[in-house]
């Protein structure tokens, strides 16, 4: 019986034999690159017109909210057709060789809106291929301002925006080609999680001159699930309180409304005191806002119904009128039983009656903030 080896064997039989056989002569291909880079030059570009294939691999993004910039380590990958750069691969017996970028043209791509702060290693190795593509990665380690938008906070999505393109050469003599890498996505454990990344095409016009800029967009959605389930706990608990102050006589209402208002006045400073320069605030930071002015108007009408309550005077007549009318809509039976007077009785059915209206009121006025703003 024959022996049986393992594909896997195989294959790796085959690349080391052929890698062997291919480009193994290295002061020989030494020698021939040099000669062919010796009638090269390397100030004009391969052609009047020539087209750049660009992709872009992010390895880690993050945002710094503080001063409100994006920081991007990236490798943005060119490639171009350079005929001058081709060779025979039969004869050379290879068909592509590393050289040290600073020896061949370059195109001028360069990031437009942020700052670099090491504008590709210039240093690092170009990929020449036999039939004359050329293949050069830009290390990138870019910082752009970003315009935070807060609404969704803590789980908002911030797009960071790059722009890429050429200084001084128009469209005709330098395009620029978005080739999408689908597995270009990396996954951090950071506070920040890379969502997705977009990229765009566009001409910008610059004295007279259509240039091609390009414009990769990484979506980035916040990781806080603390900051989500401490919000979520102060806004019910605000929310209970207020709702069980309801349900209260008036002059029993004022300490537990105080009580929300200060629980949400409490989050509003925490979260104002983070500094954060933003383009929209947070719908938690306007619920809390809203719990805390609810609470306010709370304790207020129940000052108002009880000063109503204790009035001495004779009520007036149209007062009186409206009483019996709505009386007979509703229960207006005063809270406390120590009524002396027919005068003070009437009072303490129309602060009852008052109580009612704000309370109806107060309840809308919920309503309608819980409609316009979530
Ligand atoms: C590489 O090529 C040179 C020039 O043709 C030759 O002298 C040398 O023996 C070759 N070396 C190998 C390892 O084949
Ligand atoms: C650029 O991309 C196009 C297709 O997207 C491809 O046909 C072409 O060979 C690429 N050119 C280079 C130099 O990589
Ligand atoms: C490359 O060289 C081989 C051998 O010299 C030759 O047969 C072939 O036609 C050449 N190819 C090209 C594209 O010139």
């Amino acid at each position: 019986m024959a022996p049986r080896v393992h594909p896997a064997l195989l294959l790796l039989l085959f690349c080391v034999s052929n890698a062997r056989s291919e480009c193994d002569n290295t002061t020989l291909l030494s020698l021939q690159i040099d000669a062919l880079l010796a009638v090269y030059d390397r100030e004009t570009p391969p052609a009047a017109r020539h087209q750049i294939n660009a992709s872009m691999d992010v390895r880690h993004a993050t945002i710094n909210e503080i001063d409100s910039t994006a920081r991007m380590l990236a490798d943005l990958k060119l490639s171009w057709n350079d005929p001058r750069l081709s060779w025979n691969a039969t004869e050379w017996d290879c068909s592509g060789w590393m050289v040290p970028a600073e020896r061949l043209w370059l195109p001028d791509v360069v990031v437009m809106n942020a700052a670099a702060t090491s504008a590709g290693d210039v240093s690092l190795r170009a990929r020449l291929d036999s039939d004359g593509t050329v293949l050069w990665i830009k290390r990138l380690d870019l910082t752009a301002p970003v315009q935070l938008q807060l609404r969704d906070w803590p789980r908002d999505v911030q797009d960071v925006t790059f722009k890429f393109g050429s200084r001084m050469h128009s469209v005709q003599e330098l395009d620029i080609v978005v080739i999408d890498v689908k597995n270009s996505l990396v996954f951090e454990a950071g506070a920040w999680e890379m969502l997705s990344m977009s990229s765009e095409s566009t001409l910008w016009n610059r004295e007279g001159m259509d240039l091609r800029v390009v414009t990769w967009t990484v979506h980035v959605r916040r990781r806080a699930p603390a900051h989500a389930l401490a919000t979520g706990v102060v806004l019910i608990a605000a929310l209970i309180m207020l709702a069980g102050a309801t349900a209260l006589p008036p002059l029993q209402r004022p300490p537990l409304a105080a009580a929300a208002a200060l629980l949400t006045v409490v989050w509003l400073v925490w979260w104002g005191s983070r500094g954060m320069a933003a383009g929209s605030c947070p719908a938690a930071a306007v619920a809390m806002c809203s719990a805390c002015v609810l609470a306010a108007l709370l304790g207020a009408c129940a000052a108002l119904v009880g000063r109503v309550a204790s009035c001495t005077t004779a009520p007036p007549r149209l007062l009186r009128a409206l009483l019996s009318r709505v009386s007979g809509l509703c229960d207006l039976t005063p809270h406390s039983d120590t009524l002396s007077s027919e005068q003070s009785a009437a009072w303490a059915a129309s602060a009852r009656l008052l109580d009612r209206t704000l309370l109806v009121l107060f309840h809308l006025t919920g309503f309608i903030i819980a409609v316009v703003y979530f």
